[in-house]
């Protein structure tokens, strides 16, 4: 078996960690459950390029449960969890491709590698894999049937494909789920935002100024966060509407270029490229502390800090400090990568029970559509949201209240007023 990964002998250790986050999945178990006995992916390659952690071992066990053969590799350089990739090719049998750290040309070869499989179905995070088979591996598309895709910054980079008319297979949108983005993106990237930026500084949030870039689902949920550890949170916005969202939430709300001058801590979650600019660094206090928490590090104009500075060190695992030519000192946190899988272990395992599980239904759901689906961007069938929700209500002991006849009668009336 083909595979890459740091150390064969972590693989007990992730084997460990791939259990504990298991027993916080109950929805995706159920699934495993049923994939076992009905194998409704026998016979398919799946190739997925996903953030390699405990929780996505769970998937694609799952996914092999299921009847798959699954290749996996890391869906970004920083974020995979060294045990958990030795624990797939030990435990699992699953070539994956995946080290800690990785250059760019090797995360890229990983990608290749993992298309070398020639899928059947591709599961995304962020669009690279897609967008590798689209441009160096065309030869590859006339066997793929279908694919997914994790997250906000996949599913725009995908429309776009689809508006220049060279996506060549159908792909559902996961992230767009109501069990996806609601908890994943707001609970899930405020908890695991904030737990990052901790394990990198180990710097108080109580009264600092902590500056949000961008108010979407991540954004609502870091915002959040910060403010419960005490912090002033700042938000920063392109949209109005989400800027006056944000000012009835009780942030302040004001442009970059003065946040630059104000913050302690500054975290974008954007989406968008080189949203915090070299005019901005150069504006802030000693001492400011930058990271990113959206998918790709373009949000920070890296380069722009770089050339401001006349020294830089790792002054502790994953914190470098630039100093400037007037002495101030820039922290950038985990080289810019998404701060809460570089430093942190990535979302809790129980908002990724819903997202993953919306992961398996809808491949399931694709291998069953056959050719049916055209090229598209679909979004997740309404049917699979919902059954999630009450899967993952359930695993909770929670029951809800069902609509009485009256009430759907009601709610399908037009003539009953005051
Ligand atoms: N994205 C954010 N957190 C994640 C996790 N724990 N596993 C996989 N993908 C993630």
């Amino acid at each position: 078996m083909n595979y890459d990964v740091k150390d064969k002998g972590l693989a007990e250790q992730g084997k460990r960690r791939i259990e504990w986050a298991n027993q916080s999945m109950p929805v995706l178990n159920q699934i495993r459950q049923r994939f076992e006995k009905e194998k409704p992916l026998a016979g398919m390659r799946v190739a997925a390029c996903l953030h390699i952690t405990t929780e996505t071992a769970s998937l694609l066990q799952t996914l092999a449960a299921g009847g798959a053969q699954v290749f996996a590799c890391a869906s970004n350089p920083l974020s995979t969890q060294d045990d958990t990739a030795a624990s797939l090719v030990v435990n699992d049998s699953i070539p994956c491709f995946a080290i800690k750290g990785e250059d760019t040309k090797t995360y890229y070869s990983h990608i290749n590698a993992v298309l070398d499989a020639a899928p059947h179905f591709t599961l995304d995070d962020g669009a690279d894999l897609v967008s590798t088979l689209h441009s160096e591996r065309r030869e590859m598309l006339a066997g793929v049937k279908g694919g997914t895709e994790e997250t906000t910054t996949g599913v725009i980079r995908l429309r776009s494909m689809t508006a220049d008319g060279v996506l060549k297979y159908p792909i559902i949108a996961v992230n767009d789920a109501k069990t996806k983005h609601f908890f994943d993106n707001r609970y899930g990237t405020g908890q695991s935002t904030v737990d990052g930026i901790i394990r990198a500084t180990n710097r108080l949030l109580a009264g600092a100024s902590f500056v949000v870039c961008g108010y979407g689902w991540c954004g609502k949920g870091l915002a959040m966060r910060a403010r419960g550890m005490g912090a002033h949170v700042i938000v920063t916005e392109i949209d109005p509407t989400a800027a006056l969202e944000a000012v009835m939430d009780g942030f302040s709300v004001m442009s970059i270029a003065k946040a630059a001058q104000i913050g302690d801590f500054f975290c974008t979650v954007t989406g968008n490229i080189n949203v915090i600019r070299k005019e901005h660094f150069a504006a802030m206090k000693d001492g400011a502390i930058v990271s990113n928490s959206g998918h790709f590090n373009v949000e920070l104009d890296i380069p722009g800090l770089e050339s401001l500075a006349k020294k830089s060190r790792e002054i502790r695992p994953f914190v470098m400090e630039y100093t400037l030519a007037d002495g101030r000192r820039i922290n950038l946190l985990g080289e810019g990568r998404l701060i809460n899988l570089a430093a942190a272990e990535g979302h809790p395992s129980s908002v990724m029970d819903m997202s993953f599980a919306n992961q398996a239904l809808c491949l399931e759901y694709m291998v069953k559509k056959g050719s049916d689906l055209a090229v598209n961007v679909y979004p997740v069938p309404p049917q699979i949201d919902a059954d999630i929700a009450l899967m993952k209500l359930a695993a909770m002991g929670i029951l809800i209240d069902e609509l009485t006849d009256e009430q759907m009668k009601y709610l399908a009336s037009w003539d009953i007023g005051t």
